[in-house]
Order: structure tokens, then C-alpha cells, then sequence
């Protein structure tokens, strides 16, 4: 939530800053502003909505041109409306110092009236611009350097951020801290970035060094210094990133959601091949297992027990998870939500795996939740201490940090604020860890585990024929719900109930259009009450064992006036056409993966029908990509 820029170097900091924000506007999109000093002077232009408004009033701002150091954030509201005098950064009232934050200052309130009480006025209703404030008071009473000036006013913070200063009277630094919210530095030859996201830096170098909780930097043309908030100094190395920036291009199409829906076969290819064990037959060695998760066997013979904690569309994977865990290994599950978990625990059992799901790794109440799961269990004895795995994209996230084991998806870094290739990629990794579990307790068959793999072998192409004989047809039938349509309900069942309620957040968060989705057979339980002509409801009626059920729960709606719309296989089109108005059809695939192909057309459907909308898919109103605030 948020994205902080920054430059320093021999470059103008201007484009730099503002193409760093472009590829961090996921993060928030309300407002935004760069801070610049040249000459010893401090220059700052901001602008309400979206970053193009920014851009246009720089082009009118001279003296930024020139300048070789600045800070740039964009914004996702928390403490006052999005404005412009609420955009960041903000400054002091002096003028002088200008402060970024993503994050949430919580004592604000209390360090406002004590610097008003000294005399100094606010402009905004923000939590950041006591920060600034206080720098500069530390600066101008206590003549402290501007490291110093910025640790000090530090240890009067409570909460969680990640900042970036700068101080027209040292024009030479830029400081950066972090304090539970992402920032990582970027190292290039002689200049330095900061950002709250690699993405920003990916143009510029792939030399970057994440900071830790608690560490403050100090970057000037010459170098970066690293210390602790204590003012210790810190020793490290940059590491690598081997992403490309292409993949953060929109590569010709119209969004960043339709190019990574498209991305998904090859996604899923190369988790296969990574997760796959090519080597493994079913006569094998037992030691010799047909996944590569490469967790250590500690973690196998230690799991008694799973509880997964996640948010949103992560959430919606992890169910698929627990039914695979519970079905394939035989392992008691619970998911929760990880914003309800951190505050109301599951008692401590014994020999525990808690599993955090996540795309962007930061996510403020997964963080909470399996720091608070770890802590706890800490004071115990050994049987019952945390043993934590992380299954998302981004590994070296603050998530995949915190977790002593992961399972990196594969997904590469997605744009687009509703996810979709990373949805698919945390799935597989619930398949993997199943088929893993299952293999190494024997609650499965070789010969059951081999048609599994055989399976999944075949989802990429499947999901390249969903794409390619569904695409147009499901866009047609988008025009359908573009104009009249406020509300929609999604039913599934069993290991395809989550897939309803993922189709029914894809809708809500990209068309707007209100969508909610039941297990169907709860829907004569109260929701079909709800059920008229207007009311469209889609059915995940995927073959197998819960398929008639669902057919006849959907007769039930149709029977309402309800338009049906159903996602099955194309196999059962014939059938299923005598139940259905229309039909969104996938490839044969056995029920047990049938979530991974099933949730396409759904991502197709919302996709479409906010795209004729006219609506900002890439960057719906109100949310962001990395929700790194509670
Ligand atoms: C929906 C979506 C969100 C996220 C949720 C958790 O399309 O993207 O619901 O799934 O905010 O985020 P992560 O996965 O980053 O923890």
C-alpha cells in the first residue's frame, strides 16, 4: 500500500522518480508527488488521482528538471481523504525536509499536538506529516546530523513503515528506514535507488538489497551506509534479481490482467518442471519422492496437523488447499483468515505446520499472524514450536523471510491488482505439498500419485484451449451484464466452492458489479431468496462427484427466473446445455484439478465485462496490490 521512490546520483532524479511510481501505482493510486532539491533548494509537486496527472504538472515545473536526488510516492489513502494536501510527500513547516512513508504511524495523534504545542502548523490530516516535523526540530535544536536527526525522531514512532527523506540542507543523502513495512535499496554506478518494490528498479539495476526491520540507511553519490535503529553499523551485500523488466511490460495487451491471465499455461509449465521430478516412476525407491519441494524431512515426519492463514484470493487458494492436505494426506486443516487469526488464535497443537499464503509477500495481516504464531509457540517445548512455510511468489518478500521453509510459485511479479497467475501458481503449490505429504505418509498409491502428475502434465495445454476457445466467446456474453446487471451469485461445491466465491471477488473487484458466491447447496438455506430474472447466477458444475447436485441445485435457481450460466467440461456440453443459458466450457479433466482450469472462464468473465465497462481493470478503485497496512 503505497509506493516509495527514490534517487540519488548523477542522473536527473525527475523521469527516474516518476517512472519508479508508474510501476509501483499497483501499490495505491489516489494521489501523488515527487520532492527534489536542487541548488540547496527543495522543490515539491503533487497532484490528486492517478500518476498521469502528476506527469502533466511536472512538464509546467522547471526548477525539478535539473535536480539529481528526490523522493516519490504514491498513495493509498489511510489517514485523510485523497486529496492533494494529503498527498505525500510532505514536508516541514520550514520547508526544508520532505518525508515519503508507506505504512501507518499509530502515536501520530500524540506527536501532532506536542509539535503544535511548539508551534507548528499542519497542512494535512496525515499520520506522515509529524515525521518530517520532527526531523526538522531535532535538526534545528540539537544540531544533529541529518542520520542522527532522522534516528531520533525514529524512536518516537509506533507502528510500521517504511520512510524516505530528504533535507534541502543536506542535499547530499537520501535516508531511508524501514520498520515492518517493504523497502529495498537499488545499486547502481554512482547512484542509488530506494523502493517499495523491486519492479521500480528493475530498469536501472538488478543489484538490490532489501532492508531489514529496524535498519536505517544512508545513501549519498558516493555510496550506502547501513545501520541498525540503534546506530549500529550494519555490513551486507546486494543480491542479484534475475527477473527481466519485459515482465513487467504490457507486451501489447490492453491490460495487465488479460496478459497475465494468458501468462498462466506458461506459469504452470515451468512450476511443473520445477516441482515435477521427471525421474520418478511409480516402482520406485521410496526414498525417492516424485515431488522436488526440496522441505526438509523434519517437516514431514513433524506435521500432525496444518493451519493456513491468508487474505482475499489467497485465502480462496488455501481452501483448495485444505481440501487437498485433508483428502490426499490426510491431514487436519484449518484455513483462516489471517486478519481474524492474529487476534484469535487456534489453540497450540503439537506438531503444527503453519502455512502463510501470499502473492506480494507483504501483506500487513499475514505478517501479523505468523509472527504471532512463531512467538507464541517459542516459549514451548520443542514438539510444539513453530514450523513455518511460506507459498508465494515473491520469496524474498518480508513473508518469505519470516518462514523457514517456502515454496516459491513460480509466478513472477503480477501487476494487475486482481490476481490471477498467482491464484493458479499458489494452487499448484498446494498439489505439490499434497502429493509430497501423501507420498511420504502413504495415504496415497503410487499408481493414484502417478495419475495425479499425469494430470497436472496435461493442464497447460488445457488451459491454452480455454483460453483460445473461450476468450471471444465469454466477451460476447460479457455485453450481456455490462448495463443493467448489480448483482450476481456464484455456487460450486466441494473442492470447486472456492472457485465460486474467487469468480464472485474477480467480479466485485474489477466490474464493481455486487457478486456473491455459496456452497449450492446452501442456497435454499436463505440465499435464493435473492434469485430473480435480474439476478444472474453461474454454476461450477466441473464432472465428478458432486456434479449432479450442483445440476440440480441450479435447476432450483432457474426455476427462480435465474439467467444460469455454467462452467463445466466440454465433454458435458450436451447435457449441460438442456440446464444452462450459457455455457463456458474447459477440456476433460479429472474433478480432483478441475479448480485449475475451472476458475479461467471466471477470470475471462469479470475480465470482459469491466474492460467493456470501460473500468480501470488494472487498478480498480479503492484497493491495491500489496496491502501492507492492517
Ligand atoms: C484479489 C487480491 C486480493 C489479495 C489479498 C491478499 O484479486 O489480489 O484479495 O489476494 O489482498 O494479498 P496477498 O496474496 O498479497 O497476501
Amino acid at each position: 500500500m503505497c509506493g516509495i521512490v527514490g534517487y540519488i546520483g548523477t542522473q536527473t532524479a525527475k523521469e527516474i522518480l516518476v517512472s519508479g511510481l508508474e510501476r509501483l501505482e499497483y501499490r495505491g493510486y489516489d494521489s501523488a508527488g515527487v520532492a527534489t532539491i536542487s541548488e540547496g533548494k527543495l522543490e515539491c509537486v503533487k497532484a490528486k488521482g492517478k500518476l498521469y496527472n502528476l506527469r502533466e504538472k511536472l512538464e509546467h515545473s522547471i526548477s525539478i528538471n535539473d535536480a539529481q536526488i528526490g523522493i516519490g510516492h504514491t498513495r493509498w489513502a489511510t489517514h485523510g481523504k485523497p486529496e492533494e494536501h494529503n498527498a505525500h510527500p510532505h514536508l516541514d513547516s520550514n520547508l526544508n525536509v520532505a518525508v515519503v512513508q508507506n505504512g501507518i504511524i499509530e502515536n501520530y495523534r500524540e506527536l501532532r499536538e506536542e509539535l503544535k504545542s511548539k508551534g507548528v502548523e499542519f497542512s494535512s490530516e496525515t499520520d506522515t506529516e509529524v515525521v518530517p516535523n520532527l526531523i526538522s526540530q531535532y535538526l534545528n535544536d540539537s544540531n544533529l546530523s541529518l542520520l542522527d536527526a532522522v534516528q531520533k525522531t525514529i524512536a518516537r514512532l509506533e507502528g510500521g513503515f517504511a520512510i524516505a527523506i530528504i533535507d534541502a540542507n543536506n542535499p547530499y543523502e537520501l535516508i531511508v528506514a524501514r520498520q515492518q513495512a517493504p523497502i529495498t535499496l537499488g545499486f547502481g554506478q554512482g547512484e542509488f535507488f530506494c523502493a517499495s518494490d523491486v519492479t521500480a528498479l528493475l530498469p536501472y539495476t538488478r543489484a538490490v538489497l532489501t532492508l531489514e526491520n529496524g535498519e536505517i540507511a544512508r545513501l549519498t553519490p558516493l555510496g550506502v551506509e547501513i545501520y541498525t535503529f540503534a546506530g549500529k553499523r550494519v555490513n551486507k551485500f546486494p543480491r542479484t534479481l534475475d527477473w527481466n523488466p519485459g515482465q513487467v511490460e504490457k507486451q501489447g495487451f490492453r491490460h495487465y490482467m488479460l496478459k497475465e491471465i494468458h501468462e498462466q499455461p506458461g506459469v504452470v509449465r515451468s512450476s511443473l518442471e520445477t516441482y515435477l521430478n521427471p525421474n520418478w516412476h511409480v516402482s520406485e525407491n521410496p526414498d525417492f519422492s516424485p515431488i522436488n519441494l526440496g522441505l526438509s524431512s523434519q517437516l514431514y515426519e513433524n506435521t500432525d496437523y496444518i493451519q493456513i492463514v491468508a487474505c482475499g484470493t489467497s485465502w480462496h487458494a488455501s481452501l483448495i488447499g485444505k481440501y487437498l492436505l485433508e483428502q490426499l494426506a490426510g491431514i487436519p486443516t484449518t484455513v483462516d483468515y489471517a486478519s481474524e487469526y492474529r487476534y484469535s488464535p487456534k489453540p497450540v497443537i503439537p506438531k503444527t505446520l503453519t502455512i502463510g499464503v501470499t502473492q506480494s509477500g507483504e501483506t500487513a495481516d499475514t505478517i501479523a499472524a505468523l509472527e504471532m504464531e512463531r512467538a507464541r509457540r517459542s516459549k514451548l517445548d520443542s514438539k510444539f514450536q513453530a514450523q513455518l512455510l511460506a507459498i508465494t511468489n515473491r520469496p524474498e518478500s518480508t513473508i518469505g523471510q519470516i518462514c523457514n521453509h517456502i515454496i516459491n510459485t513460480q509466478a513472477g511479479i503480477e501487476i494487475g491488482v486482481a490476481a490471477t497467475k498467482t491464484f493458479i501458481a499458489q494452487v499448484l503449490g498446494f498439489y505439490y505439498l499434497a502429493l509430497d505429504l501423501a507420498y511420504h505418509r502413504k495415504t496415497l498409491s503410487n499408481e493414484r500419485i502417478s495419475e495425479i502428475i499425469e494430470g497436472l502434465h496435461h493442464i497447460p495445454d488445457s488451459i491454452e484451449k480455454t483460453l483460445e476457445t473461450q476468450d471471444k466467446a465469454i466477451e460476447e456474453l460479457a455485453h450481456n451484464f455490462t448495463q443493467e446487471t448489480e448483482d450476481f451469485i456464484f455456487i460450486g461445491r466441494g473442492i470447486n466452492f472456492p472457485i465460486a466465491l474467487e469468480g464472485a471477488l474477480k467480479l466485485k473487484e474489477i466490474s464493481y458489479i455486487h457478486a456473491e458466491a455459496y456452497p449450492a447447496g446452501e442456497m435454499k438455506h436463505g440465499p435464493i431468496a435473492l434469485l430473480d430474472h435480474k439476478v444472474p447466477v453461474v454454476a461450477v458444475a466441473m464432472p465428478g462427484s458432486v456434479y449432479e447436485k450442483v445440476i440440480s441445485n441450479a435447476q432450483e435457481a432457474k426455476a427462480r427466473d435465474a439467467r444460469l450460466i455454467g462452467v463445466t467440461s466440454a465433454m458435458n456440453s450436451q447435457e449441460a446445455a438442456h440446464t444452462f443459458n450459457d455455457l463456458l466450457t474447459v477440456p476433460e479433466v479429472e474433478e480432483l484439478l478441475s479448480p485449475i482450469l475451472a476458475v479461467i472462464p471466471l477470470q475471462l468473465l469479470s475480465y470482459h465485462i469491466a474492460a467493456i465497462k470501460g473500468l480501470d481493470v488494472d487498478q480498480p478503485r479503492n484497493l491495491a496490490k500489496s496491502v501492507t497496512v492492517e
